[in-house]
């Protein structure tokens, strides 16, 4: 039974493998890259930023030597940045505690930054061969349907019995191919909600097929609903420039933002409200519409306002940018329809300049 859904799941890959760009590879840095990108992240999303990242930092070494600007240049738009963080912390670390090399052992690979047990699996089996899984939301539903495990994923002991199941498939060779047929069957076939039975190569072993009810596992733990929270970004002209400061706080650190306030404010009290966030004298406010961005944990309902600064002297821990200045820094997705207004309003001032 075992062995039987091993061979039927790696003939259905070698017939079907997505043709991927970190495929056919064995080397230990790109399966690093390309599993921390394809966290939380679809494929077809990756594949660019996977391509322009090697080509910027093309070995370990590059990457760790690296400014942390420039990384999170590269991943402008990926989101969760603290995968860009710790890689590039991790890289540093290789290069000084494991002499540039990743280790092959799952438990040395998780002592790195960045590399938790489903990376770990994944590097130690697609680049250096180990029959080890790498257990993956796509592989917990997978094996959760196979094994018509009903009972909540959420909780740490079915967890641990689904990823000793995708421990015990996982055959002595071809590990890597075994561990992402398992993704790909999950991205492609057996898909969360209504999987397609009708074409997945292991309908004739999976006990949720046999019971008719695939398309109710896993039964995944109760999420709590995104805090909503109201803000006012507030665009500061001065001249050609706009101000802007790099996030300290956890959330999106080291990412480029405009001033915010928590709260919505009317135009008449932006003035003072402005005053207190970043000391600087404020005139002509005027709104610029709305955004809205999800995250995984926040809702940011945003109101845009424009204005001008009475000085043209940023206060400390801010920065008046140009145009040119704000396309090179990393800036988080929220907050682009922002910079785009910006960009229009520099734009049109520029283009009413005298020459
Ligand atoms: N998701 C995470 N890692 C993957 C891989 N190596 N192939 C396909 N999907 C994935």
């Amino acid at each position: 039974m075992m062995e039987q859904c091993r061979q039927l799941l790696l003939a259905w890959y070698d017939e079907n493998a997505r043709e991927l760009p970190w495929r056919g590879i064995h080397d230990p840095y790109r399966t690093w890259v390309s599993e921390t990108m394809l966290q939380q992240t679809r494929v077809e999303t990756v594949r660019g930023y996977y391509d322009r990242f090697l080509a910027r930092f093309p070995s370990l070494a590059e990457l760790a030597s690296a400014p942390q600007d420039d990384v999170l240049k590269l991943w402008e738009g990926l989101g969760y940045y603290s995968r860009a963080r710790n890689l590039h912390k991790g890289a540093q670390q290789v290069m000084n505690e494991f002499g540039g090399v990743l280790p092959r052992d799952v438990s040395e690979l998780q002592r790195i930054s960045g590399i938790g047990p489903y990376t770990a699996g994944a590097i130690a089996s697609i680049a250096y061969d180990q029959p080890v899984p790498a257990v993956d939301g796509n592989v917990i539903r997978v094996t959760a349907r196979l094994a018509g495990v009903r009972e909540n994923v959420g909780v740490p002991s079915v967890r641990r019995k689904l990823e000793e199941l995708a421990a015990s498939l996982v055959p002595k060779t071809r590990p890597g191919d075994f561990n992402q047929a398992l993704m790909d069957l999950g991205a492609t076939v057996c898909v969360p909600g209504t999987p397609s039975c009708d074409c997945c190569p292991l309908q004739a072993v999976c006990d949720a097929y046999d019971a008719g009810d695939a398309d109710e596992l896993p039964i995944l733990p109760r999420k709590n609903p995104p805090r909503q929270i109201a803000y006012d970004v507030m665009l500061i002209f001065s001249g050609q420039h706009v101000l802007m400061r790099q996030r300290t706080e956890k959330m999106l650190q080291g990412l480029w933002v405009f001033p915010m306030l928590e709260d919505y404010h009317t135009v008449r009290q932006m003035p003072s409200a402005v005053r207190r966030l970043t000391k600087l004298t404020v005139t002509n406010v005027r709104a610029e519409g709305e955004a809205k961005h999800v995250f995984t944990h926040q809702v940011w309902l945003m109101r845009l306002y424009a204005m001008d600064a009475a000085e043209a002297e940023a206060p400390a821990g801010w920065r008046f940018v140009t145009l040119e200045e704000l396309d090179k820094l990393a800036v988080p997705t929220a907050v682009s329809a922002a910079a785009r207004t910006v960009r229009r309003i520099l734009t049109t001032k520029a283009e009413s300049l005298p020459e």
